[in-house]
């Protein structure tokens, strides 16, 4: 299985995700800086490997941090990595796992802090954190994928939307963590990946995956999916998140939303697949999620070729926003979460809060 990034201690390598299937290269980040320009532009990207990247940013920013300020005071130091936080929860507003993971890090080290522990007690232990984030990503993933494989019936044929898989995880992955797990089940007969313009992460990065491990893929342009299940038998769709509201409605890549129509429509189940870090409890209804808007010329443009007149108004919303009651289920580590949404992801939260 491909991995994401790597943790070398000082510096964090990430698979460049930009350049695939073409050409598999690596980054090298020696600092904050170069993670959070690696998360902008989608170099990592999937709401768990954001976080995971950007937790791993946050030890490279003490790291700099500790280097620089340690004849300063602690409230300077504190200041410092506040903004290093700050930065890297700017570089993409969707995804809610990067606010997550860098507060997870940043209140691990106030702890410390007041503690009197030394600098470099804080690092070793903030490295640590860090990859136990990285590390829990994939296990989780897997738990979650067990759950969701035992849904769907023999000789599954499933159809999903970008990309979460190991690419944008740890490892393993969400919606093909659960794809994972029925192929190894022998419960899976296919998988259709809509190939997700504008940046078509079906296309270059599930495809990629998937065939390099030998798992069934068929790729289709988002136009053709409700032909797809008017007409493929297709027995449930299965997507990722990168925020889920407290209600239910759920953000995921744009198109996941009219995925959920015609899934609706043609009585198709329809699942959401993520970790409890992509639950946001504070946010009522998924109208309050952020929705990140990119650059005009990813839709201009198909990979540096222009397909469009370069003057033409564009509108590119990175995700949308699926309302819960077109969604069947949500699949969590903790289990399968059905409507009413409301309640039911409020006894989520309340067995969280008493861990
Ligand atoms: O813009 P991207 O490629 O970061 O968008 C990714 C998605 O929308 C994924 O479906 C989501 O993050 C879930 S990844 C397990």
């Amino acid at each position: 299985m491909v991995k994401t990034m790597e943790w070398q201690g000082q510096s964090l390598l990430l698979l460049d995700q930009t350049k695939l299937p073409s050409e598999i290269i690596t980054i090298l980040c020696k600092d904050y800086r170069r993670v959070g320009e690696a998360i902008k532009r989608l170099e990592v990207r999937g709401a768990p490997a954001i976080g995971a990247a950007a937790a791993f940013g946050m030890v490279l920013g003490w790291q700099e941090l500790a280097s620089r300020y340690a004849d300063f005071s602690q409230e300077t130091l504190l200041i410092e990595f506040k903004k290093i936080k700050n930065f890297l929860l700017s570089t993409r507003p969707t995804a809610v796992n990067l606010g997550w993971a860098v507060e997870k890090i940043y209140k691990h080290a106030v702890a410390m802090i007041n503690a009197q522990q030394s600098l470099k007690a804080i690092e070793t232990s903030l490295g640590n954190l860090a990859c136990k984030i990285y590390q829990e990503d994939i296990e989780v993933n897997r738990r979650i994928g067990i759950y969701g494989a035992a849904l769907l019936p023999q000789q599954a044929r499933i159809l999903t939307h970008c990309n979460a898989g190991a690419l944008a995880t740890c490892g393993w992955g969400t919606a093909l963590g659960v794809v994972r797990q029925a192929f190894l089940d022998g419960r899976l007969e296919m998988v259709y990946a809509d190939e997700t313009r504008p940046l078509l992460q079906g296309a270059r990065l599930t495809a990629w995956e998937l065939i390099e491990d030998n798992i069934p893929v068929t790729l289709i342009t988002d136009n053709m999916a409700a032909w797809v299940m008017q007409t493929q038998h297709i027995d449930s769709v299965i997507v990722g998140a990168d925020r889920i509201a407290a209600n239910g409605d759920t953000a995921n890549k744009i198109g996941t939303y009219g995925v959920a129509l015609a899934a609706k429509y043609h009585q198709i189940p329809f699942y959401i697949v993520a970790p409890i870090s992509t639950f946001d409890f504070t946010l009522e209804t998924g109208k309050q999620i952020p929705i990140e808007e990119r650059s005009a010329d990813e839709v201009r443009l198909l990979h540096s070729v222009v397909t469009a007149p370069q003057q033409v108004n564009v509108f590119n919303p990175a995700f949308d926003v699926t309302p819960g009651e077109l969604i069947t289920g949500i699949i969590t580590e903790y289990g399968v979460i059905s409507a009413p949404y409301i309640e039911n992801i409020k006894k989520l939260q309340k067995i969280l809060q008493e861990e």
